[in-house]
């Protein structure tokens, strides 16, 4: 079986890069080198100077490993860096699925979330979080969803793209259920450490259970997404066994300056992430008040953590792609049709990581006022 176009990608790939104003993305805007460089300590700003160019251990820098594995009392033998998150879903699902199988995967979802098991021939079993719920998962559904030839339950929280967080009660039973019967529990945790409120903040699934298996990544949060750096987490040994020969076909270890520069901004993440809470938090504000102000035309439920959230036009027969055209065409505002996560309905993703947020926020506003209060004037 092929894998399917990866939708957001190709729109990305599209205007990511032409428009004035990304006003989609899930990342928070990418630190510059100097900036990084600037928080180095003196064990990385010596590495960074004595880089050599060569191939790197495999399974990633120990030094980064034990960073990553401190985050959350892993042990360093329980990490594999990899190339982005993406690299981490691609090989975990095919060390974990076979034809035949069944996961179970929590969506809206990020493609790959899903795609990658389907393409393996599995079957696969959507639980959906829904606007009226408030986007909360019913951990009953998941229940009812698994099947003896469960293998895999993926989860995503801080959820792409609805910024949902999971109670860490539901998380521990999530975790209860995958163990009892043998199945793991995949967690995308990309959005990790962008909680509202600190007090949301979970701990790694990899943590939790022997069958748990922890994904996480230095674009989002750390807003580093150029350097390609993720990892997978886990206890479960024989998995890691799978991942590490999986990876030997696809990049078989990491860029060396990558690992490097992971590395420092991880020891500097106190100041990052404060930085990446600060622009969050200042584009979320403004994009309440926008909401309140067009509340005849639009609604949202204010997100729990992370970079994105998932509004939604009121009027269910609305021509949303064609809107969004439009806002590109006049705005240079780039938004997300929630139609490439599969999503029904006229909801769309909207990103509040970048530092041009307050500005695309405001050439949002005129489009809405132009566009959606006053379509005849406009
Ligand atoms: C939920 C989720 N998982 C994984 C990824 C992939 O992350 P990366 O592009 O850093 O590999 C993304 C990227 O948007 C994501 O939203």
């Amino acid at each position: 079986m092929r894998l399917q176009p990866f939708g957001l990608e190709r729109y990305f790939a599209r205007h990511e890069f032409s428009v004035r104003h990304n006003l989609a993305a899930s990342d928070v805007q990418g630190l510059a080198l100097t900036e990084l460089l600037a928080l180095a300590d003196e064990e990385t700003a010596a590495l960074w100077s004595r880089l050599t160019l060569g191939y790197t251990e495999s399974a990633g820098l120990p030094l980064l490993r034990q960073e990553i594995a401190d985050l959350d009392d892993l042990d360093v033998d329980d990490v594999i860096v990899c190339a982005g998150a993406e690299e981490a879903i691609f090989l975990t699902m095919h060390a974990l699925v076979e034809p035949g199988d069944h996961a179970v995967v929590v969506w809206p979802a990020y493609q790959s979330l899903h795609e990658v098991a389907r393409s393996i021939g599995a079957a696969v079993s959507l639980v959906e979080l829904r606007h009226e719920e408030g986007w909360q998962l019913d951990v009953a559904e998941v229940q009812s969803a698994m099947r003896p030839e469960t293998r895999v339950v993926a989860i995503n929280f801080p959820h792409n793209p609805t910024g949902a967080q999971l109670p860490q009660a539901e998380l521990l039973a999530l975790v209860a259920l995958c163990e009892a019967r043998g199945i793991t529990l995949l967690s995308d945790e990309v959005y990790r450490f962008l909680e509202h409120d600190p007090r949301d903040m979970l701990p790694a699934a990899a943590s939790l259970g022997e069958r748990s298996a922890s994904i996480g990544v230095m674009s989002k949060s750390f807003a580093l997404a150029g350097l390609r750096i993720g990892w997978i987490a886990t206890r479960d040994a024989a998995l890691r066994e799978r991942v590490a020969a999986l990876k030997d076909y696809t990049t078989i270890c990491s860029a060396a300056p990558s690992e490097v520069l992971a590395l420092m901004a991880l020891r500097a993440r106190a100041t990052i992430l404060e930085r990446s809470r600060t622009i969050v938090q200042a584009n979320m504000v403004k994009f309440g008040e926008l909401v309140g102000r067009h509340a005849d035309h639009m609604e949202w439920v204010p997100p729990r953590a992370g970079a994105v959230a998932f509004p939604r036009l009121r009027d269910a027969e609305a021509d949303l792609e064609g809107w969004i055209d439009q806002l590109i065409a006049s705005e240079g505002v780039l938004l997300l049709p929630g139609t490439l996560f599969g999503s029904p309905g006229p909801h769309f993703r909207i990103g509040l990581g970048r530092t041009d947020g307050l500005a695309a926020l405001e050439c949002l506003d005129k489009n809405v006022r132009h566009s959606l209060c006053d379509p005849m004037g406009a």
